[in-house]
């Protein structure tokens, strides 16, 4: 069974699909996480992002998923790819088109015979169309950033809320305007305004319509 969340950056999609594939016992797999490894190599090695340059360094790159780890060329670097430079990048990095045939490559044959929950922003639309259920998460555009600063402010990050409020707007805006695959709701979607609601009604609510068809 494939479950597809999608959605804006910061709407929680990690956090809600990592709870609910814990409950329903389904591997989870975070594909932004895969873009952002990608985005943390090129910023490594100064590599501009382009379509020519990026294409040279996807020949000699490996990205894999494991237990919740992405490797980059067989390194886990699950703790470099999370900072707001290397989100920016990423967002850049996953409009060119060769990176996104690889990925969507990779997720679709590592969730080959699984029961999978997938997050990003095109996992309902294209890289499984014909996923079991789809849902589309998320919240206004001020709470995404409100939260986002918070979660920056308790890491002891000095920034304030514009930029923050605007970096979502700008990867919000590029998402889904790209060409290939951008950001949208498909068509067969349950989406889920998380602006007033908790993260124990969400996962309530996914779960209860996953489990009817279990
Ligand atoms: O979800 P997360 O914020 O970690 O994703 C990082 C970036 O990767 C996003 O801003 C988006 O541009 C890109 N992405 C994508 N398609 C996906 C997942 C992420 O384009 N399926």
């Amino acid at each position: 069974m494939i479950i597809a969340i999608d959605g804006p950056s910061g709407a929680g999609k990690s956090t809600i699909a990592k709870l609910v594939s814990k409950n329903l016992n389904f591997e989870y797999i975070d594909t932004g996480a895969m873009y952002r490894a990608l985005a943390y190599k090129a910023f490594k090695n100064n590599i501009p992002i382009i379509d020519e340059k990026i294409d040279k360094m996807l020949k000699t790159t490996k990205i894999d998923y494991l237990n919740n780890s992405i490797y980059l060329d067989d390194e886990v670097v699950d703790d470099y790819i999370r900072s707001e430079n290397i989100s920016k990048i990423a967002s850049m990095i996953s409009s060119l088109g060769n990176v996104r045939l690889k990925m969507v490559d990779l997720q679709r044959s590592i969730s080959n015979n699984k029961n999978v929950i997938l997050d990003g922003r095109d996992i309902g639309t294209n890289v499984f169309p014909n996923a079991d259920y789809k849902f589309f998460i998320t919240a206004s555009v001020e709470e995404r950033a409100k939260r986002r600063y918070n979660e920056l402010v308790d890491k002891g990050i000095c920034v304030s809320y514009d930029t923050v409020l605007q970096d979502i707007k700008l990867r919000d805006y590029n998402d889904s305007s790209r060409q290939i695959a951008p950001l949208k709701i498909a068509d067969d979607a349950i989406i889920i305004d998380n602006t007033n609601m908790s993260i124990q009604d969400i996962q309530n609510k996914i779960i209860s319509i996953v489990s009817e068809g279990l």
